[in-house]
Formats: structure tokens, C-alpha cells, sequence
């Protein structure tokens, strides 16, 4: 096995951390999920499921790899060898590998669309015909090729970090992008609550609903809680086997979950306003975000500006999000083969490149296409977010529960200083082992249950 890479901070953990779990899941992702499930009661639902389930799986993968030192595919077949019990685990460990690429494919896609806006922003202050003419997402979601070479730009910057290594890549990139990110995101924030909508925007947010919930909520709100918090991918086990010894796990694990809840908080208190605006509907179609905030913005005094500092943040999160998904599965690479870094890193990040670039082209073709009412796109998220990656991050919950005996895991939970972790360890044992799996095998079960009665 090759010498692993430490953080050399603790700073850089969090830095890395957070970078990876922010992300398109927040800014772009979530407050259509919300859209979708009615607003307030599902808002209120995700912030329990985070607590309930995300927090305690994020803790758990953290634990597998500083206990393993491995990254999620030898730390799965590790735990095997010392159970002897052939390969009872190491499917996870797979599964969770091979996720990770299709995310981060479907996640280039996406991020292309990002950076196709952010230029047009860009170019939009100097020529506003020229963004009147190509700043919509028309124009996108015709042209897969154009779609195709915009995430193969997305992916060479990803390689170009991830190639640095933990130290002089993930660690100090992210440290240059966190801070420019946290002051965009204020400042957009303010402007977006001066919006004459946000009273409204409120309301539908945090006034809970309970009758506008469905069959699927639940699913949706754990499956995002996964996508968000980067649970399920193994890109937590990767990052904790960097851990230092003197690191406190859940400690790690609560600052994470709350950055990235106050994040998703933020990014709906900034969209609806805007979205409310444009169409008064919210938002509820992954593409919605693209079609109304751009042509709202360049309708707005100082919008420009605005579009440039909005897909400037969400830019920066997609890019933070993906090196943590190539991360995962070059340190994956490196820890059971004899290649280097950098060409597991080229490879990965050309298989992405393909797979991204087949979707692209497929869904333009198919744009007209729809499955109950649903685009390819839709479909494809709902298949790897709301199916794959509850079941990769309930394996992982076995794993961990299983597969670390309890005394080690109170080593890796306890820190006899912090007298909080001494009360809440046989909690965390308990959301771990049976909280987390019931709760994504019901919530699975429902969405089954809501198919059937709504026809397939
Ligand atoms: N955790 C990443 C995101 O939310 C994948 O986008």
C-alpha cells in the first residue's frame, strides 16, 4: 500500500471537507427537491433526516477509514479479512467506487452548465445582445457536443488539482476557494432578501405543510442528505483515513453537517426570492434554476452582477464537490494497485469524461422524450440519488456497525476531554446500527408503495 498523505492542518481537513460536501447538491440541487416536495415540511424533514441520519452515517464513514487507514475499497475488504469472512463487505466498498464515477460524470454535465453561465455573465457585461441571444438554456440543452466540451473543461481543471495530491492540491486549492465562496454567498444573501418577493419566499419555505408531502418525501430527503453531506460515495472514508490521530471524529462530523445545512438554507433564501420573481411558482425542474435566474437577472438593475457572483459560488462548490469525487476514486486506485497517482487520476478523469460525454449527447438527442412526464435528466437523478445511493450508504451504516467492534469504535467516537462524546456515544450507536437502516429501508419502501398507487 502507498504512503498516505495527511492533512497538514486541521484547517485543511474542514477546508476539504466542506468543499467536497458543498456543492451543486446545495445550491442547485436542493431547492428544487424542496420545490418538488411542497416547501416547508419537507424542509423540515430534511433538517431531521441530517440530523438523524446524515450526521451519524457521515460520522460512521469518517470512523471505517481512520480506523482502516484505507480508502472505502481496501477499508471494506480489510474489515472482511479480519472477520474472515470472504467477501461479505467489499461489494459495498465497490459499489460505492463505481457511484462515485457515475456521479461525477452526471455532476461534469452539470458543471459545464455552470460554467457555460458564468461566461455568458461574464460576457453579458460587455455585450448584452450576445447573453440575450446565448445566455439561455435552450441553447445548452440542444448542442450535447457543446455540453460535452464544457464539462471536459470542468474535468481538466478537477484532474489539475486532484493531480497535486492532499497537501499542495485539495488543500490549498480549496483553501484559496472557501473564503471567496463564504463572502459571494453573504452578499448574495442580502441582496436577495431586499427582493420584493421574500416575504412570500418565506413563507413558502418555512411554513410547513404537512398534506404537500407524498409517498417519495422521505426517500428524497435521505437520498439528498446522502448526495449533500457526500455519504454513500465513501469520499468521508477517504478523508477521515487522512485524519490525524489527534482529530476528534464526531466533532469533524458536526461542523461538516451544519456548514453544509446552513449552506442549503442559504441557497434557497437566495433562489426563491428570485424565483418567485420570475415565474411565480418555485422552482420544482432541475433545468429551472438555468431557464429562470439568468433571464430574471438581466431583467434586474445590477442583476449582471449578481449572475456573475451566483454562478461564480455555484462554480466554485461544483469544483470543490468534484475533487472530492475523483479523490475518492484515485485513492481508491492508488491504494490497491502499483499505478501512480497521476495516471489514475488522467484515467478516472477521462472515464468520467466519456460516460458525462455519452449523457450529454444522449439526453440532447432525447430532449423531446420524457417518462411520466419526466426529462432523462430527471430520471437519471432520481435512479442514482433517490435508489443507488441509499443502498451504497445503508451498506456502508452495516459495515460500520458490523464490521468495528464497539470498544473501537468508542476509541474512535470518545475523547475523554470532551465530555459531550462520552453521553452521545451509545446514541450514535444506536442511530448507526438501527435508526439508519430502518429509516432508508422504509423510506425505499414508501417510495415502492407510491409508485404502485400513482401507476408507475
Ligand atoms: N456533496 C456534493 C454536493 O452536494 C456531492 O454537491
Amino acid at each position: 500500500m502507498h504512503k498516505r498523505g495527511f492533512w497538514k492542518t486541521r484547517f485543511g481537513f474542514y477546508l476539504a471537507a466542506i468543499g467536497s460536501a458543498c456543492g451543486l447538491g446545495n445550491l442547485w440541487r436542493f431547492p428544487y427537491v424542496v420545490g418538488e416536495n411542497g416547501g416547508g415540511a419537507f424542509v423540515l424533514l430534511y433538517l431531521i433526516v441530517a440530523v438523524v441520519i446524515g450526521l451519524p452515517l457521515l460520522i460512521g464513514e469518517l470512523s471505517l477509514g481512520k480506523f482502516t487507514r484505507r480508502s472505502v475499497l481496501s477499508a471494506t475488504s480489510y474489515i472482511d479479512g479480519i472477520h474472515q469472512h470472504g467477501n461479505r463487505f467489499v461489494w459495498v466498498g465497490r459499489a460505492a467506487v463505481v457511484l462515485s464515477l457515475i456521479v461525477l460524470s452526471y455532476y461534469a454535465v452539470i458543471s459545464g452548465w455552470v460554467l457555460h453561465f458564468t461566461t455568458q455573465f461574464l460576457v453579458g457585461v460587455f455585450s448584452p445582445e450576445s447573453f440575450a441571444q446565448r445566455g439561455n438554456m435552450e441553447v445548452l440543452l440542444n448542442n450535447g457536443w457543446l455540453q460535452m466540451g464544457l464539462a471536459s473543461v470542468h474535468l481538466l481543471l478537477t484532474v489539475g488539482i486532484v493531480l497535486k495530491g492532499v497537501q499542495e492540491g485539495l488543500e490549498k486549492w480549496i483553501g484559496y476557494m472557501m473564503p471567496v465562496f463564504s463572502v459571494l454567498l453573504v452578499a448574495l444573501v442580502f441582496k436577495s432578501l431586499s427582493l420584493s418577493n421574500s416575504a412570500n419566499a418565506f413563507r413558502f419555505l418555512f411554513y410547513p405543510d404537512f398534506s404537500k408531502l407524498t409517498w417519495s418525501s422521505l426517500i428524497h430527503a435521505v437520498g439528498h442528505v446522502c448526495f449533500t453531506l457526500s455519504v454513500g460515495f465513501g469520499t468521508m472514508v477517504t478523508f477521515g483515513s487522512y485524519l490525524r490521530d489527534a482529530d476528534h471524529i464526531p466533532t469533524a462530523g458536526a461542523r461538516v453537517t451544519i456548514v453544509d445545512t446552513l449552506l442549503s438554507l442559504f441557497a434557497v433564501l437566495i433562489l426563491f426570492p428570485v424565483a418567485l420573481g420570475a415565474s411565480n411558482t418555485p422552482l420544482t425542474d432541475p433545468g429551472l434554476l438555468f431557464e429562470v435566474l439568468p433571464r430574471f437577472l438581466s431583467q434586474l438593475q445590477g442583476g449582471v452582477v449578481f449572475g456573475i457572483a451566483f454562478f461564480i459560488c455555484l462554480y466554485l462548490a461544483a469544483l470543490g464537490a468534484s475533487i472530492g469525487l475523483l479523490e475518492v476514486i484515485v485513492s481508491n486506485w492508488v491504494d490497491r494497485s502499483k499505478v501512480s497517482r497521476s495516471f489514475a487520476t488522467w484515467i478516472t478523469g477521462g472515464a468520467a469524461f466519456v460516460l458525462g460525454g455519452i449523457a450529454a449527447v444522449v439526453s440532447a438527442y432525447m430532449r423531446g422524450m420524457r417518462l411520466e412526464g419526466r426529462s432523462f435528466l430527471e430520471v437519471m437523478d432520481s435512479l442514482l440519488i433517490n435508489w443507488c445511493l441509499p443502498v451504497v450508504a445503508l451498506g456502508l451504516s452495516l459495515v460500520v456497525s458490523l464490521g468495528i467492534k464497539t470498544v473501537e469504535k468508542e476509541k474512535l467516537f470518545v475523547d475523554q476531554n470532551k465530555i459531550a462524546s462520552v453521553a452521545l456515544f451509545p446514541h450514535w450507536l444506536v442511530m448507526i446500527r438501527w435508526m439508519a437502516p430502518v429509516v432508508i429501508g422504509v423510506a425505499l419502501l414508501l417510495q415502492v408503495v407510491g409508485l404502485i398507487l400513482t401507476g408507475i
